[in-house]
């Protein structure tokens, strides 16, 4: 009987394919999943909803610390605006030290997790026996959202959604907190060219692997 959990840490930029990656795995192997960047945008929702200010970061470490993670609901949490919020509550130390604290909790979950993410495998699971970082170009994943977007009849234009994108990518990459990058030991998985089925393949071969040994 293993008595330490089996961690998958997930990174990459919006839209990479991470996210259905992540519950993919977790429902194969049956482990216990987080997307962390619901942990951001829960934060950057209830600032919202109680008209606090954004940018306070004291507030915003306070409302960090006080966050349930069962009570995140993903359909709520992915509207755009609070995508958008959300990157700016995330370049706070404060509450990014909350958040971690309680996705580090999350993460030594029986019998193993997969937690999804910018930086998973560089500062919540540096330990953790597989890193994979899932990558696309900007092009391939603002081509993902608009033809997500046109899917649900929403309104879309792939030129703002791709704007968007490389404003969000500047924006998580150049933080001086955590900023989006490859773990040194991170399997890189370019999915521009690669189907979600044939990631998942890649990526359960690594997992595999790292199980048996
Ligand atoms: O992946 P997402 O769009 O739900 O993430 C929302 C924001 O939260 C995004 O701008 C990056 C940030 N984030 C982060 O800084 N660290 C994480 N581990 C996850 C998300």
């Amino acid at each position: 009987m293993q008595n330490k959990a089996f961690i998958i840490a997930i990174d990459g930029p919006a839209a990479s394919g991470k996210g259905t990656l992540a519950r993919n795995l977790a429902s194969h192997y049956n482990f216990h999943h987080l997307d962390t960047g619901l942990t951001y945008r829960a934060v950057a929702k209830a600032l919202i909803d109680q008209g606090l200010a954004l940018d306070d970061e004291a507030i915003a470490a306070r409302v960090a610390q006080e966050l349930d993670l069962k009570g995140l609901d993903r359909t709520v949490l992915s509207a755009h605006e609070i995508g958008e919020a959300a990157s700016k509550v995330a370049v706070m130390p404060e509450v990014r030290r909350a958040l971690v604290e309680a996705q580090r909790k999350f993460a030594e979950n029986l019998p193993g997790t997969v937690l999804d993410g910018r930086d998973i495998g560089t500062v919540v699971c540096p330990d953790a026996p597989v890193k994979l970082y899932i990558t696309a170009s900007a092009e391939v994943r603002a081509e993902r959202r608009f033809n997500e977007m046109r899917a649900k009849n929403t309104d879309a234009d792939y030129n703002e959604i791709l704007d968007d994108l490389k404003r969000r990518d500047e924006r998580d990459m150049n933080r001086s907190a955590s900023p989006l990058k490859p773990a040194s030991d991170a399997h890189l998985i370019d999915t521009s060219k690669m189907d979600i089925e044939a990631a998942f393949l890649e990526a359960k071969k690594l997992i595999d692997a790292a199980l048996r040994s």
